[in-house]
């Protein structure tokens, strides 16, 4: 038995070309997007990331997911880098690795029902026909809180933002997925839907043991929710931390400035 963790980023850096300024003579220069960070996921955990824009969330949320490769270090799961994997075996790392975006309703296709959107990976994925995948579509779109008498057949823009995140959660639950990224993923929706889907994505992740990486800006969010925290400014991780650490005793100026830009309420002293 491997000890090594489920998912781990390991000394990534992703550097992008960008346009300098000065006319005739400029010239395109890199620019480090996320710069030397290491992170571990392990199984059934939750990691917040969190800081400013542009500080690399997303660009670190898609190394983990193997969009974008990283310039320099390596992203590896179950132990393995990526790049390594093949055949069956990266096969499963996309299986068991799903992403729910911050707007699902960009990914979703307009023409298809959203019965259609969430058999599609179960067809892929999990190798089920279309009669086999009917009813299992059904039961996660219950399990994402959307009665599928009412739903199935309905086309994404005849959905809510907070029904489309659903059907978002639906889609990537249907490849039984270990691990989810979740970029932002209730920052498009309106405040009072925001913790439906939130419970949501918590209840699913508890039930499931499924560990998830949540970036997020909403520190508030961080504490109700994560395990453990990484804070980001420049592409780096300035503070690593358990939620509780982070929260009662955060140790970067940087942390310390974000928590007290937010009003984080503290669930202990939330009535019920
Ligand atoms: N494909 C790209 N090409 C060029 N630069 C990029 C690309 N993707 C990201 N960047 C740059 O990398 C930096 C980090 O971007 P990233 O999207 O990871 O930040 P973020 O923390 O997710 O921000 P936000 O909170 O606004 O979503 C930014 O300066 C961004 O402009
Ligand atoms: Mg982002």
């Amino acid at each position: 038995m491997s000890t090594a963790p489920l998912l781990e980023a390991v000394n990534v850096s992703r550097l992008f070309p960008v346009r300098g300024s000065g006319g005739l003579l400029r010239r395109r220069t890199l620019q480090a997007a996320v710069d030397g960070v290491s992170v571990q996921l392990n199984p059934g955990e939750v990691l917040a990331v969190v800081g400013e824009s542009g500080s690399g969330k997303t660009t670190l949320g898609r190394m983990l997911l193997g969009l974008t490769p990283p310039t320099t270090g390596e992203v590896c799961y179950e132990g393995r880098d990526l790049r390594s994997l093949q055949g069956e075996d990266w096969r499963r790392y996309r299986r068991e690795v799903q992403v729910v975006f911050q707007d699902t309703g960009g990914s979703l296709n307009p023409r298809y029902t959203i019965a259609d959107s969430v058999a599609v990976p179960l067809r892929y994925n999990r190798d089920l026909s279309g009669p086999a995948a009917a009813p299992e579509a059904d039961a996660l779109l219950e399990q994402v809180g959307l009665p599928a008498a009412q739903f199935r057949h309905r086309l994404p823009h005849e959905l809510s933002g907070g029904q489309r995140q659903r059907v978002g959660i639906a889609r990537a639950l249907a490849s039984q997925p270990r691990v989810i990224v979740a970029d932002e993923p209730v920052s498009a929706l309106d405040v009072s839907i925001r913790a439906q889907i939130l419970r949501l994505l918590a209840g699913l992740q508890r039930e499931r043991g499924l560990a998830l990486v949540f970036i997020t800006h909403d520190l508030g969010v961080v504490r109700a929710l994560a395990d453990r925290v990484i804070v980001m400014t420049g592409g780096r991780v300035v503070e690593s931390a358990t939620a509780d650490a982070l929260f009662d005793d955060p140790q970067h100026a940087y942390t310390r400035q974000l928590l007290a830009a937010t009003p984080i309420p503290d669930p202990r002293r939330q009535v019920a």
